[in-house]
Formats: C-alpha cells, structure tokens, sequence
C-alpha cells in the first residue's frame, strides 16, 4: 500500500470513529473553484500586490476608489465561482450526520452556494456591503452599482461609507463570530483543517484549542503547516482530490475498507 493509501485509511478511520467533527477551512479551499489563495507560491495574491496597500481599513477610507477597482477586479473570480468537489464532499459529510459545521476564514460564500449548514465566517463576505457608520448591511451589488457610476458608495439610511462586509487588514473580528466559532468547537471530537497556512491569527490558534479540548487533528494542504506535527494525519495533496476519496469510503465502505 502506498503512503497515500495508507493516509486515506488513517483519515477516513479517523473520520468514522468521531462523531462531530468541524472544518476550518481556508484560501486554499477553493483554488480549485478558480479562486487564488493568498500565499501559494507563484500563484498567491500577495505575491502580486500589497495587502496592506489594497486590503486594510486605512488604505480603504483613504483612497476607496483605488481600493475598489482592486476588489471589483479580484472579485470577479469570486462572483462568478462554484462549489467544487471539495466544498460538495463537506455537504455530503453533513448529510451522513458527521459533519456538524464549518469554520471558513474564506470570503467568497462557497461552502454557502454548495449548501453546507452551520458556517461561521471568521472574515466576513463579499457578498454583502457594510455601512461603516450605522452597520447595515445591504447586497454587495447594491454597493456595485453605485461604484459603476462613479459615485463613492455610500448607505441609503444614513449616507455613511459602505464597504465590503468582510474584515480587512486593521479590523477587529466581530466578538459575536469568534463566540460562535469557540461554540462550534467545544465538543469536537476532530477538526480536520482543509487548504489554509494557518498564519493568520486569531484563527490560526483554532487547531489547539481544539486539541486542547481534546479534539484529534488532520491537515489536508499542499504545504506544510506549522500544525502538521501536531497532527494524526496529513495530507500534502490537493483537497478536491482526496477529500472526495474519504468521504467516499465514510458512504460506501465504512469500517470493511480498513480491513482490507
Ligand atoms: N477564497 C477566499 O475566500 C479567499 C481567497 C484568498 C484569501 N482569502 C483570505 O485570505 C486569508 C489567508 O489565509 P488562508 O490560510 O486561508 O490562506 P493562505 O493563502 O495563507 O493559505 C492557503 C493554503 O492552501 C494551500 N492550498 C492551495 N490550494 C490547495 C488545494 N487545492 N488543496 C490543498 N491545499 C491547497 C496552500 O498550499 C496554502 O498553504 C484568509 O484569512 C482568507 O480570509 C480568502
Ligand atoms: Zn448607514
């Protein structure tokens, strides 16, 4: 049996002896959707531009315009992307009752559009525009057209600048989110974390909580992670296709896959 095979049947044993298990998934999620990550070598948005240039709150209230065509450029990626096999094997995992929710520090809704229930968004969303002033919320393409136009896109209640609703370099995350997330994980008994560096913090401390409340590890990403040695298992392979395999074999084989 090869390392691989052998580390899909420590994952999918894993997966069948826990009974809720939480995701925290990451930019690297959704690659595969045509969505680029982060810090992917060659291939990362940071490697291309600053992101405290483009993506921090100040840099946003000074210069929106800028700011936007950036986003309304980078975003067109993430409008008009679909769930791919990894986001639909996590549904699937729901529905066979071992899957109680997600943690995502992605903004771009995937795991929403493949109908997966429980999400926390550690950063907010694309989808939606802010009022920096009074906090409604409104649909981003209520905040769209007004760029379109040429106007700076601000709240039809109170006139304030909107924004797009997800955290930017320089904002805090929302209490209430990080209240739901640490709920999520109390009594996980595995959180197997899927495409992230793990070095953006505060979510990058999830793993050890989780292990601090006695929940097992597993890492499926193409690099290595600082968490990987505290892992049962990882995966160094592509999301959409290895996850599918375990879920595969949590649907169809169960424990007879083990013994062979
Ligand atoms: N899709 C999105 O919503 C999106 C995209 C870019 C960045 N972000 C934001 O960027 C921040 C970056 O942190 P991060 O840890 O999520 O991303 P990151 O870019 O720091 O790390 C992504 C990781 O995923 C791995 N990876 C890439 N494609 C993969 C695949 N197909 N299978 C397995 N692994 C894969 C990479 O090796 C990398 O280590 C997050 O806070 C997030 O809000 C979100
Ligand atoms: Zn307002």
């Amino acid at each position: 049996m090869s390392i691989l095979e052998e580390q899909i049947k420590q994952l999918a044993k894993l997966i069948l002896d826990s009974k809720n298990i939480v995701a925290l998934t990451g930019a690297g999620m959704s690659t595969e959707s045509g969505i680029a990550d982060f810090r992917s070598p060659g291939t990362g948005l940071w490697e291309k531009v600053d992101p405290y240039e483009y993506a921090s709150i100040d840099s946003y209230i000074a210069h929106p315009t800028k700011n936007l065509e950036f986003m309304l450029e980078t975003g067109k990626a993430i409008f008009s992307a679909r769930p791919n096999k990894g986001h639909k094997a996590l549904t699937k995992l729901q529905k066979l009752s071992k899957l109680k929710g997600v943690l995502t520090q992605n903004i771009d809704r995937l795991h929403h559009k493949a109908k997966t229930k429980n999400i926390v968004e550690f950063h907010g969303n694309v989808m939606e525009a802010k009022c920096l002033h009074c906090g409604e919320v409104f649909l981003i393409t209520n905040m769209i057209n007004q760029v379109l136009q040429g106007r700076s896109p601000s709240c039809i209640i109170c006139n304030g600048m909107l924004k797009p609703n997800a955290i930017f370099f320089g904002e805090p995350l929302e209490s209430e989110t990080l209240r739901a997330a640490d709920e999520m994980i109390v009594d996980c008994d595995l959180l197997i974390v899927l495409g992230s560096s793990l070095v953006v913090y505060p979510v990058a401390f999830y793993p050890q909580k989780a292990l601090s409340l006695g929940a097992k590890l597993a890492i499926i990403n193409i690099q290595e992670t600082d968490m990987d040695s505290l892992a049962e298992v990882v995966i160094h392979e592509k999301i959409g296709e290895m996850f599918p395999k375990n879920v595969t074999i949590i649907e169809k084989k169960g424990y007879n896959y083990l013994k062979q």
